[in-house]
């Protein structure tokens, strides 16, 4: 057990998404080694079949197994929705820790009013998950939900502001907020990793009456107690290092990454991978 709790918590998104989870693990857990899978050969995943995006997912969990680790972070809210019974049942007796419960916790958790929006990739809309989650937690809540596709394209594009972002914030969410105090939502989930990008934009668009919940610190805050509760955490007196792979393209994953990282990525710290 001892030389299990140095090995990196794994964590993979289709793109760069998942690297806003990555800076909030990062940030509660410095000591711990990090391992970062960004499968952007098949990106983006929010548009394809669940078969397909479970046949990814298991592919991605593989190549990261492969390398060792002792938990396994899906950095994405696609695949959580769509692949994490498969994935737990799999990888078992591996930690598989999602973005989805964490992220309905947080919501039901700032909401006033109980009712709250869900922003995600048109599959993790229609699987429900987040619906689903939120009202096990506080069974009073309304939700609604939009699938808010083309987010992931700007996001992976770097585009974060300007006229374009918040045109394409008032296409997706103004029917949905241009309601009554007793209809409006009171919090927003960002309910893909890659949308934190554009979080400022799109708090501004929706308003100062909307809460906008990034799941990712909650995230880091499930990570932490799983690995508490497993016997997994690491020196503390420790550093820890990131690795980070691509399934394609490192130039373009570094350049797009430092974005997500807000710090300066160099194509040599990438590898390239094969799945
Ligand atoms: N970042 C992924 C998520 O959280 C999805 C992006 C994609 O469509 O591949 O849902």
């Amino acid at each position: 057990m001892q030389e299990h709790t140095r090995l990196p918590i794994g964590l993979f998104d289709s793109g760069m998404g998942g690297l806003t989870v990555l800076n909030a693990i990062a940030q509660r857990l410095p000591w711990e080694d990090l391992l970062y899978l960004g499968d952007t050969a098949r990106l983006p995943y929010g548009t394809k079949g669940r078969e397909t995006i479970i046949r990814y997912t298991l592919l991605a969990a593989k190549k990261l197994v492969e390398r060792g680790m002792k938990m396994l972070v899906v950095a994405c809210n696609t695949a959580t929705a769509n692949a994490l019974p498969v994935l737990r049942k799999e990888l078992s007796p591996l930690p598989v820790v999602g973005v989805v419960e964490p992220g309905a916790q947080a919501a039901v958790t700032v909401s006033r009013n109980g009712h709250i929006l869900v922003i995600a990739t048109e599959a993790t809309i229609k699987s429900a998950v987040y619906e689903q989650a939120i009202v096990r937690l506080r069974p009073s809540a309304l939700c609604s939900a939009k699938a808010c596709t083309l987010f992931v394209a700007m996001a992976e594009e770097g585009l974060m502001q300007g006229h374009i972002v918040e045109a394409m914030a008032h296409y997706y969410l103004d029917d949905l907020l241009c309601k009554g105090p007793d209809e409006k939502p009171d919090t927003m989930i960002l309910g893909c990793t890659h949308f934190p990008l554009l979080k400022q934009t799109l708090a501004e668009v929706v308003g100062p009456d909307v809460t906008v919940v990034d799941p990712a610190s909650n995230v880091a805050l499930a990570v932490h107690r799983e690995l508490e509760v497993m016997g997994l955490l690491g020196d503390t007196s420790l550093k820890g290092k990131y690795h980070f792979m691509t399934t394609d393209n490192q130039e373009r994953f570094a350049r797009t990454g430092s974005l997500f990282l807000g710090r300066e990525l160099r194509p040599e710290e990438v590898e390239l991978v094969d799945l």
